[in-house]
């Protein structure tokens, strides 16, 4: 069960979009990390936690539980590639989750967790499909980080 949910993820980080597809095309927000932190909410938006809990287990959106384990226990399977979630929301602020999703590279410079909302225009290497996109949409960002300091 493992491979399944992890493949899609590994063929968009190496050769192209194979299985993902690509979301809708929304305007890219600037952000600003400071601190190892984004303070401020991609674009201004307000997330939603059950809505982000949702995209985490979406094998087309977040597919955090591909790496992560998770509460979600109606999804089957959970990937032991990163840390375990549980109690996410206690170690880190908000800020610090936000700056995680959208560029963990900014952290660890070696990940193999995706930046799941840097500059597309700094981007290189990208599949046809992704060009001018982020990973997830700002919305998204925000509603996953709605949920993960519900962690506690
Ligand atoms: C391809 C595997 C992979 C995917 C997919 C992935 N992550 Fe990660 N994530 C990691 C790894 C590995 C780490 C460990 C830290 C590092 O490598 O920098 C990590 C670290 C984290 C951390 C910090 C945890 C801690 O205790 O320090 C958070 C928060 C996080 N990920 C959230 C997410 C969310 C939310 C998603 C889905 C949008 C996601 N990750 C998708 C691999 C992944």
């Amino acid at each position: 069960m493992f491979l399944p949910r992890l493949l899609p993820m590994l063929a968009l980080l190496t050769s192209g979009a194979a299985h993902v597809v690509a979301g809708p095309a929304t305007a890219y927000c600037q952000w600003q990390s400071v601190d190892f932190a984004i303070a401020a909410p991609l674009c201004g938006l307000q997330g939603d936690a059950l809505r982000g809990r949702a995209i985490a287990a979406d094998g087309h959106a977040g597919n955090c539980i591909a790496c992560h384990q998770m509460p979600i226990p109606e999804a089957d399977f959970h990937g032991t590639v990163g840390p375990p979630l549980h109690g996410v929301g206690g170690r880190y602020t908000a800020a610090q989750l936000r700056l995680r999703i959208v560029d963990e590279q900014a952290v660890n410079p070696m990940t193999i967790m995706p930046g799941f909302y840097r500059d597309p225009a700094r981007a290189n290497r990208i599949a046809d499909d992704w060009f001018g996109r982020t990973m997830l949409t700002a919305q998204q960002v925000e509603d996953l980080v709605a949920y993960l300091v519900t962690l506690k």
